[in-house]
């Protein structure tokens, strides 16, 4: 496969302080990009980060054909860089992809064009428990043209960028009874730029009231628990892990993918089945709901402490055993290679 690639000519890395990062602000130095177009994906290039330029008539800035995936490199002791089942980020992009009717992605390209990415831009991945190389794989339409129909040209990409927690401070979610972020049949399960679009405003009104997420329900009844958009939901009632199935209205996180076989391999009852609002709350209500947590790459595993659900409010105990501190060192520990790799996930960029 024929790579292109342009080298900027000074590293701009010195003038950012990788100390005081604010998620999804900073990117590095270099960008890969693939057009499609004639049917076909051409060559793909790795060339400075900059800015892109388009007609206002490009597709994607009116239906909102876009589709992206979160991946993550970290860097360990001896500087050897490493990703997390980039094989599962791969898979899914090509299933958002095909859910909004756009190409799918060569599998060849995505891997070539991901770890030279990498390497070349390696400083940026920094080491420390809580650094991370954040990388964000997206596809556009870039047809112009404004007719409501799929494009037929579309724009691969890859930006990386140098990131510590998603979320600073405490997470508190509300329960969504009145908005939804996805229904039976739509495109819930994909990572569609929409769905994210379609959640600012019911998060907005969230945030208002104190809650970093809205907990999503079921669109027909919301009377079972999903997702949080950001991440995927956990709950711990006394020692059973409980989390929603996947569906086509959920997406199929590999961090929750990973906790239910790394949760189930250390012995913990897991149940993966529909989880619902009035089990919580009696569950929160007897003292039983020990805790939640949220799982997501961006947001690896982030302590829920606390809820609410048509105005009640409800506060999560303190844990001394927490299973999300448990699970979190474990899961981190295996993607910085500070751990045995039981299940084959970690992979090396080399
Ligand atoms: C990720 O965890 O990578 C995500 O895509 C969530 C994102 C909206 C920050």
């Amino acid at each position: 496969m024929a790579l292109h690639i342009e080298k900027i000519e000074k590293s701009k890395i010195s003038e950012v302080d990788f100390n005081n990062l604010k998620f999804g602000q900073v990117f590095t130095d270099h960008m890969f990009e693939c057009d499609y177009e004639n049917g076909e994906w051409q060559t793909p290039k790795i060339r400075p980060y900059q800015a892109l330029s388009f007609d206002p008539s490009a597709k994607v800035f009116h239906y909102g054909q876009a589709v992206f995936e979160g991946m993550k490199a970290y860097k360990d002791d001896n500087d050897d860089v490493w990703l997390f089942r980039p094989d599962q980020n791969q898979e899914r992009i090509n299933k958002s992809a095909e859910r909004l009717d756009m190409p799918p992605f060569p599998k060849d390209y995505f891997f070539e064009g991901l770890t030279t990415l990498i390497k070349m831009d390696s400083d940026w991945v920094q080491k420390g428990a809580d650094n991370s190389l954040y990388i964000r794989p997206f596809v556009i339409s870039t047809e112009n043209c404004v007719s409501a129909s799929s494009s037929n040209k579309y724009k691969f990409m890859i930006i990386c960028s140098p990131v510590q927690a998603y979320y600073a401070g405490e997470v508190r979610v509300v329960f969504a009874d009145k908005y939804s972020r996805a229904a039976n049949g739509g495109v819930g399960y994909a990572k569609a730029a929409g769905n994210y679009a379609a959640s600012f405003y019911p998060a907005k009104l969230a945030a208002k009231e104190g809650y970093q997420q809205v907990l999503w329900t079921d669109a027909a009844n919301h009377e079972f628990l999903e997702e949080a958009g950001t991440m995927n939901v956990f709950f711990r009632v006394n020692d059973t892990l409980l989390t929603a199935p996947t569906s086509d209205r959920i997406l199929d996180g590999v961090t929750r993918k990973s906790i239910i076989q790394f949760a189930e391999d250390k012995g913990i009852k897991v149940e993966v089945r529909p989880v619902r609002v009035t089990e919580i709350i009696e569950a929160a209500k007897k003292g039983e709901l020990k805790e939640m947590f949220g799982a997501g790459t961006a947001a690896v595993i982030s302590p829920i402490l606390g809820f609410a659900h048509k105005g009640e409010k409800f506060e999560l105990p303190k844990i001394d055993d927490s299973y999300a501190s448990f699970i979190k060192k474990s899961i981190t520990d295996i993607q910085r290679n500070k751990a045995e790799d039981k299940f084959g996930w970690r992979f090396q960029v080399k």
